[in-house]
């Protein structure tokens, strides 16, 4: 069997380790310290506006915890992107809201500003006005954020930025994570920097940083005895796992120039092979093309090719499967238009980490190459 090539890997850089023995030597290895300060600040500086970051567990809890702070509460409903990953719209439910599924449009795959109005006209008209807007850039490629905040804007709903992928990504020469009401960030092991697991919640007021901390750490209220008046939550991120955050910190823009060259060798390559269609980037977008994708021109070339770099150890994996496609969310309010359905049934992601050799890239354009030669 020849050695497995992952969709994306951790990537290590070394500048991880003496932040990790420093919190060991200083023995910070508390969910707090200079490492979780210190990455916080990192990212700030790294995002460039006038932001405020919370490091947290997961971009999971970073979610929840910006609709507890937007105020969604059971019975309210949230407007998610239906292509998306799961744990974009997981929350919403963990706060007994329901969620509102809205499809893609074609340029970067994410949500459309044409299905939003129309989703949201069609709520407010049923009565419930929604609490919020959980807009993603997937796969690392911005959506179209001047037209969902002119949308978001109009009828005065929050947008909460999902940038679980887009760490690096620019819309307009500003970086994603800065563009919602919150933002947030995850650096699960697949990201384009890890901490193993983490994330980060991005506030425009130091108020709501402090609040987000504040419930990511138990509610504890100001008393030398443990004193609660609401619910609290185990959120924060630990100093150590913050110190590997503080090391990727260093190797983020490379990250990105690798994850873009994986992109553009992809794209010289099989350019003349009239099967296989990227995703290109819209004028004013630049992608940390955290995953390239391709569309293939049916569902069973798709599945055809899939099997063809799996039998070769190579890892691949369909576009995401919309959200209002499965089976857990069957009974979601949903406003369709056909894109992200079409997406998932074509659409392929291909080994993009950062650590890729040129060696395993020959492997994949070989397999791909062979599979449309047969
Ligand atoms: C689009 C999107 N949103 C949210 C998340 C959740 O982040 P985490 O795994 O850090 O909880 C992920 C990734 O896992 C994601 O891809």
């Amino acid at each position: 069997m020849k050695p497995k090539i992952w969709l994306s890997s951790p990537h290590m850089s070394g500048n991880e380790l003496p932040y990790i023995q420093e919190a060991f030597d200083s023995n910070w290895v508390a969910p707090l310290g200079p490492n979780v300060n210190g990455f916080e600040l990192d990212l700030q500086s790294y995002l460039k506006e006038d932001c405020h970051v919370a490091a947290l567990a997961s971009g999971t809890s970073a979610l929840h915890l910006s609709l507890i702070l937007l105020g969604v509460e059971k019975g309210d409903e949230v407007i998610c992107q239906s292509k998306t990953f799961s744990a974009s719209a997981n929350p919403i439910v963990y706060q007994g809201a329901t969620p509102i599924f809205v499809d893609s449009e074609r340029e970067t795959w994410n949500m459309c500003p044409v299905q939003l109005e129309i989703a949201i006209k069609d709520r407010v008209s049923k009565g419930i006005k929604p609490k919020a807007i959980i807009a993603v850039h997937l796969y690392g490629m911005p959506y179209k954020v001047d037209e969902i905040n002119q949308v978001a804007l109009k009828y005065e709903i929050p947008v909460i930025e999902d940038s679980a992928e887009s760490l690096g990504s620019e819309y307009n020469g500003r970086k994603c994570g800065t563009f919602g009401d919150f933002s947030i960030l995850s650096f699960n092991g697949n990201k384009i920097i890890t901490t193993s697991g983490g994330g980060a919640l991005v506030s425009k007021t130091l108020k709501n940083k402090e609040k987000a901390v504040f419930l990511a750490t138990q509610a504890r209220d100001n008393a030398p005895h443990y004193l609660h008046s609401q619910i609290g939550y185990n959120y924060r991120m630990s100093n150590i796992v913050a110190g590997i955050g503080r090391g990727q910190m260093t190797v983020l823009d490379s990250h990105v120039a690798k994850r873009r060259s994986n992109h553009e060798f992809y794209v010289s390559v099989f350019k003349n092979n009239d099967n296989i269609v990227f995703l290109q980037e819209p004028e004013g977008c630049f992608s940390n093309r955290w995953l390239s994708c391709i569309l293939l021109k049916s569902k069973s070339i798709r599945e055809g090719l899939r099997l063809s770099l799996e039998n070769e150890n190579i890892e691949s994996r369909p576009l995401w499967k919309p959200m209002h496609q499965q089976p857990v969310f069957k009974n979601a309010p949903r406003y369709l238009n056909g894109v992200s359905d079409e997406l998932f049934e074509k659409g392929l992601c291909l080994p993009s980490s950062s650590n890729l050799t040129d060696a395993e890239l020959d492997r994949v354009v070989t397999t791909i190459n062979t599979y449309f030669n047969k």
